[in-house]
């Protein structure tokens, strides 16, 4: 099977600044299955840290926008869809594809890529060229997400 592959280069240590480098220099994306099957680090994702990333206002902010079964949270976000609903129809690699390249899915996305800082406009200085998470943050909201699969 001839699967055309796009490779996402991601310039890690400048995207990153402070970060170690935990990502692989490309990520295969799979423009088949609109998926990135390789885990971006080595280290599993930790479901309850990415619950706190998904849910948090300060880094993750996914619930100002979707909305999920988390019954604690009274204002969550109405101009996406539903993340159960979301998780139980799309692959790991599928749902990690949406985090790192959602403006592939959809161009005029109001989503912000998760690990480049492309796209983003009225930046504050000391957040120029940054990421808005690292890698292993990315693997960690994954496997929270494939938790609400029912
Ligand atoms: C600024 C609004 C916004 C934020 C913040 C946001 N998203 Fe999204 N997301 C969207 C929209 C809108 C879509 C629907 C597709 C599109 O238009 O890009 C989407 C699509 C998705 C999809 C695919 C849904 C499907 O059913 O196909 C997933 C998964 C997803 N987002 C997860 C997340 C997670 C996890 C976070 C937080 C780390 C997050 N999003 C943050 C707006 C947002």
């Amino acid at each position: 099977m001839t699967v055309k592959r796009y490779c996402l280069i991601l310039a890690v240590s400048s995207l990153l600044g402070w970060a170690t480098p935990l990502l692989a220099d490309s990520v295969q994306f799979d423009s088949v299955s609109g998926s990135i099957e390789q885990p971006l680090t080595d280290q599993a994702g930790d479901a309850s840290k990415g619950r706190l990333l998904v849910l948090g206002r300060q880094s993750g902010l996914c619930i100002l926008c979707h909305n999920g079964p988390f019954p604690e949270e009274h204002f969550q976000g109405n101009l996406a869809p539903e993340l159960s609903q979301s998780a139980s129809r799309l692959t790991a690699g599928q749902l990690r594809a949406h985090l790192v390249a959602p403006q592939w899915f959809n161009p005029t996305t109001i989503m912000p890529s998760y690990l480049s800082s492309d796209g983003l406009i009225r930046v504050s200085p000391q957040y120029q060229g940054k990421a808005i998470l690292v890698a292993q943050d990315i693997e960690d909201i994954v496997a929270f997400l494939l938790t609400l699969k029912p």
